[in-house]
């Protein structure tokens, strides 16, 4: 399939862009590089410098997006997003243009062109507070802050360009993407990192003095906030099964992807002090807004539909391969 994946050069949308090219897809790259690194783009796609602010730039891709092959893209991966919940409070603007503009000009550019086909990165955002646990896709969805409500509202739009426009979709629902490409293929880190994972490291690589934990007085087994770290791999393996999903049923759907377990902050500072062999530090530190005390999905949905699974998603995983992309860059970095 020739397939646009739009923030391919950011950090889940390379690992996106590297399964669709191992599956053997066509794949063209569509990035402004705000937050994506030119060293995450893989010589086998095309890349375009573009922005979903600019809706010509958008119809000109999915309609040629190959210098060499004249036909319209056949299929959406949407990723570009601005994706900090707490500056989503505070700098709602931002989020109204990238995350709802920006996604409505990509839905029109593909109704204009017939692009038939988008997958679109959704988050466990857009439940809000959890009223049981795990979620399922049938929690009642009432986001807490502006960042969910754009991710809920776009997958609300999607279900009118579908009946109005055939525009068929999967809303995948990420919960804690972590992790690195299992083979080292991925080695762009992400910059100023607000993530628990990625910042661990940068402890672990000593760019850091120290880990704050935001908590420990939740009412969790040891008092940390427990969420589902569920690996970009496997989260990138869920995108190549939405799309064939999609293309053999031609309909659309809303689903979690996430590791159906629950690891808490403590647990993965511990488990990062093993595989690391650094000493990590950390100082316990008041929470943080915002923070529900766990997060845990079923993802018994995507497992039946689209036969897909977190096979990589242990938190060992998790982090020996974060470790090798940093240990790696790292190295780098001392050797230049
Ligand atoms: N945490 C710390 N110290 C830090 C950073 C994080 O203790 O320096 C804790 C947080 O308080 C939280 C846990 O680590 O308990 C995970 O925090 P993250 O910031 O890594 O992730 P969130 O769970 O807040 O949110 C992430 C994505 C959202 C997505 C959500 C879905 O950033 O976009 O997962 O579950 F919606």
């Amino acid at each position: 399939m020739r397939i646009v994946v739009i923030g391919g050069a950011g950090y889940i949308g390379s690992h996106v862009t590297r399964c669709l090219l191992d599956a053997g897809h066509s794949v063209t790259v569509f990035d402004n590089l705000s937050s994506g690194l030119r060293e995450n783009l893989f010589p086998e796609a095309q890349f375009v410098h573009g922005d979903i602010c600019h809706p010509l730039e958008l119809r000109e891709v999915f309609a040629r997006p190959s210098a060499s092959d004249d036909r319209p893209a056949q299929a959406v991966v949407h990723l570009a997003a601005a994706k900090a919940a707490g500056e989503s409070m505070t700098n709602p603007e931002k989020y109204s243009t990238t995350n709802l503009v920006g996604t409505i000009n990509v839905l029109n550019a593909m109704a204009a062109v017939g692009v038939g086909r988008i997958v679109f990165s959704s988050s466990a955002a857009v439940y809000g507070e959890p009223s049981y646990l795990p979620l399922d896709e049938l929690h009642p969805t009432d986001p807490i802050n502006y960042y969910g409500f754009t991710k809920l509202e776009i997958e609300r739009i999607l279900t009118w360009y579908d009946r109005l426009r055939s525009v068929r979709f999967a809303a995948l629902r990420y919960f804690n993407a972590a992790g690195y490409d299992p083979e080292g293929r991925v080695r762009g880190l992400e910059q100023n990192p607000a993530n628990l994972l990625p910042i661990i490291m940068e402890v672990a690589v000593g760019i850091r003095g120290e880990l704050e934990i935001f908590g420990d007085d939740y009412e969790t087994p040891d008092g940390t906030c427990v969420r589902d770290y569920v690996h970009v791999t496997d989260l990138a393996e869920g995108h190549l099964a939405a799309l064939r999903w999609i293309d053999e049923n031609d309909s659309s759907l809303t689903v979690n992807l996430g590791s159906g377990a629950g690891a808490s902050v403590a647990e993965m500072v511990e488990t990062a002090r093993t595989v690391t062999g650094k000493a990590i530090p950390a100082r316990v530190a008041g929470r943080r807004p915002g923070d529900p005390a766990e997060l845990v999905a079923t993802a018994e949905t995507a497992g039946r539909v689209l036969g897909w699974s977190a096979a990589h998603s242990s938190a060992e995983e998790l982090l020996s391969t974060s470790w090798r992309a940093y240990r790696e860059a790292y190295g780098r970095a001392r050797e230049s």
